[in-house]
């Protein structure tokens, strides 16, 4: 495939700041609330963010130098000042609020208010809580590390959680988060964002602790089938062993199977009725079917 080399040092910050937007995308958007020291609210949207450690919980965000004039940001400012934010997730209802909010307003503006957003008192950090967010997180700060003195440089902000709300309506019978109800969005690059919820959301469920066959151990003629995807493939390579013997037997003889193993195209028509098997979730059964139209298997 032809791809695009970029090097970091030959490309204007605007473009590649746009280009790392697009590549490491969807991000989480932290919605930072903060208070300076004279108790002015600040509220804004970071998706330079990420939960780095669960135990202690710890949640990093990246306040950069604006590209523009090298100026550091409200944030930031205030972060230095008391030490203290509440991040708060970014759903789907508040995405066009969230957006509103971002605008460069003057420190001594509320970006609450701006935004139409509803400030909530925190129970152990001054800055309010999005009582909006469907999962409020307060935190302390336990350090600031500046990445450059340049425009578009960042600073980490590593954030100590110290307690953490969670709208009660999004957690579901086995006390978990259900990310239908959660709806969160996730920011892309330019004016892209995507929502993490109905059909956007796809379940993968890959055991561990069971070793799986892995690519290496399908059959070439498996592994360079002209009907299956690598995702179907890896569906045949997670299973931790072949059909037995008589399992395969039992499919050999199903009319259909037999038919077509018999055919001269049975091979494309045999690795279409696996896919299909595939579809319908009987993995075991695609692989036997896999193997049967294996030509190294009737040897
Ligand atoms: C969805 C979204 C994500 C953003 N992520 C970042 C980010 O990770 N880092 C950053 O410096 N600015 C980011 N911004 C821009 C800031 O929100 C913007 O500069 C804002 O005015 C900063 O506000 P403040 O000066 O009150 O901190 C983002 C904007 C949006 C809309």
């Amino acid at each position: 495939m032809k791809t695009r080399m970029i090097d970091p040092k030959q490309m204007a910050v605007k473009d590649l700041h746009q280009f790392i937007l697009g590549a490491v995308a969807p991000r989480p958007i932290a919605f930072a609330s903060t208070m300076d020291k004279n108790g002015v609210p600040n509220l804004a949207p970071y998706s330079f963010f990420n939960a780095f450690s669960s135990n202690p919980p710890v949640l990093v965000f990246s306040s950069n130098r604006k590209v523009k004039d090298n100026q550091t940001k409200d944030t930031l400012h205030n972060i230095r000042e008391t030490g203290e934010v509440v991040i708060n997730a970014v759903n789907f209802s508040m995405m066009r609020q969230m957006a509103l909010a971002s605008v460069e307003y003057p420190a001594n503006i509320d970006e609450f208010i701006k935004a139409g957003l509803t400030p909530m008192a925190a129970d152990l950090v001054k800055p309010f809580r999005v009582a909006e967010s469907p999962a409020q997180m307060e935190c302390t700060v336990k350090e600031v590390i500046a990445l450059g003195d340049q425009g578009g440089a960042g600073h980490l902000i590593i954030c100590d959680v110290v307690r953490i709300h969670i709208h009660e309506a999004v957690i579901d019978e086995q006390n978990r988060i259900d990310p239908h109800l959660m709806d969160l969005v996730g920011r892309m690059g330019r004016a892209y964002y995507v929502r993490a919820s109905g059909p956007a959301v796809h379940t993968v469920f890959q055991p561990v602790d069971q070793l799986a066959m892995g690519f290496d151990q399908l059959p070439e003629s498996v592994r360079r089938s002209p009907v299956l995807t690598g995702n179907e493939l890896a569906e045949i390579a997670a299973l931790t062993e072949w059909p037995s013997a008589s399992a395969l037997e039992l499919l050999s003889i199903e009319p259909t199977i037999a038919e077509m193993l018999l055919q001269e195209e049975g091979y494309d028509h045999l690795h279409q009725l696996a896919r299909k098997a595939i579809i319908a979730g009987s993995v075991d059964r695609a692989a036997g079917i896999l193997i049967l139209a294996d030509p190294l298997y009737h040897q």
